[in-house]
């Protein structure tokens, strides 16, 4: 990390240092809620615009510019890990991410290749050229998927409501599982790396669908992999945070993998979260994405009161409680942070 940006609110905060106001950023935040996002993305394919650095860096720029965010986080999808391992990848409008190769049977995983971080560089690239235009300014994040989500996108061939095959998979052929788990542990590991060498001031590890999981499965299938990733990064002074939908119930496991910031969903009380963990843990959200199609008086209700209940904590990172969603009104977005930065006392 650059040496500017151990001052940052950002930095501090996910250190738990104090700060004169939490810091604020939102996931997804680079994307569809934006018109400009869509003057781009007329343009070219998703996959394109994650692969082409210039406009990667483009992408991730329009949040710092257009709404003020006190961290950046890199344009890019959890899923390029699992493309450079061998899964023909494409996104379709309304359809969202496809694998026309799932990854179902032994043979499949053996397929998978892991010395692929390489082919990657494109993100370090993309990173370098943030941090050029960043100039120090504001921390900027880089991140990756857990080992369980990416894998459910393999083994379901996209997005899912039930994860049945993933869980079959799990519950009758672990073994199997665990081959394919660790597989995508491997490469993850060296890609977080990679974006450590490229220069990102933090990462934070996306574990979207580990609420579908039991706690057992949980414990057996996630947390190990984040664990050995967390502990297999050359992180020096860069912070972690993992995020995962389900960590009001997971949080407990979540700290055992040492993460310094666990981002916690909407469902959980924060301040009871927080106090449950060991010292030194910072939290991130959590506020319901929902409330910002709310009216104003509204947002601004529940993020006074969200303050409110985490004043006098360090480590508090004000984000949503999952992802922007692309029918925001944008509007609503900004006047959000708006209030954040300007308006809490
Ligand atoms: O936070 C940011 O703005 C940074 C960029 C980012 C994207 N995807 C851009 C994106 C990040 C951090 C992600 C992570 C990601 N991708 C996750 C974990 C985060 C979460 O919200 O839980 C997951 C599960 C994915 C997989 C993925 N990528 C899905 C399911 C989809 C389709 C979503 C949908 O509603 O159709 C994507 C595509 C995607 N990733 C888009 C963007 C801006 C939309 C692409 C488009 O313009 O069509």
């Amino acid at each position: 990390m650059s040496t500017k940006q151990q001052d940052s609110l950002f930095i501090k905060a996910a250190f738990s240092q104090p700060t004169e106001r939490p810091p604020v950023w939102m996931m997804r935040q680079a994307g569809r809620f934006m018109k400009e996002y869509w003057d781009i993305k007329n343009r070219y394919s998703f996959l394109e615009m994650c692969k082409t650095p210039e406009i990667a860096a483009d992408v991730t720029m329009l949040p710092v510019d257009l709404l003020g965010i006190d961290a950046a986080i890199l344009f890019s999808d959890i899923l390029v890990t699992a493309e450079a391992m061998g899964g023909d990848l494409s996104f379709t409008q309304g359809v969202g991410p496809r694998f026309s190769n799932p990854v179902r049977t032994s043979d499949d995983i053996d397929r998978l290749e892991t010395g692929v971080v390489r082919k990657l560089q494109y993100v370090a690239d993309a990173i370098k050229i943030v941090q050029q235009r960043l100039d120090g300014k504001i921390p900027l994040i880089g991140f990756a998927g857990s080992p369980f989500t990416v894998m459910s996108y393999l083994v379901e061939g996209g997005s899912s409501k039930d994860f049945k095959l993933t869980k079959l998979m799990l519950h009758n052929e672990p073994e199997l599982a665990h081959r394919l788990l660790a597989k995508i542990a491997e490469v993850t590991t060296g890609y977080l790396n990679l974006q450590i060498e490229a220069g990102v001031d933090a990462l934070q590890i996306f574990d979207s669908w580990a609420s579908a999981l039991a706690w057992d499965d949980y414990k057996e299938f996630s947390h190990t992999y984040i664990s050995k990733i967390i502990a297999g990064l050359n992180r020096q002074d860069i912070p972690i945070i993992s995020f995962c939908k389900g960590s009001s119930v997971f949080a407990p496991l979540m700290a055992e993998a040492k993460p310094d910031v666990i981002s916690v969903d909407w469902n959980a009380d924060l301040l009871n979260v927080k106090k449950s963990l060991p010292s030194g843990i910072a939290v991130q959200g959590n506020l319901d994405p929902h409330i910002l199609y709310a009216d104003k008086k509204v947002i601004k209700d529940r993020i006074v009161k969200l303050h409110e209940r985490m004043k006098g904590e360090n480590g508090f990172i004000f984000n949503l409680g999952h992802g922007i969603m692309p029918d925001l009104p944008f509007d609503n977005v900004k006047y959000a942070i708006d209030v954040i930065k300007n308006e809490l006392t």
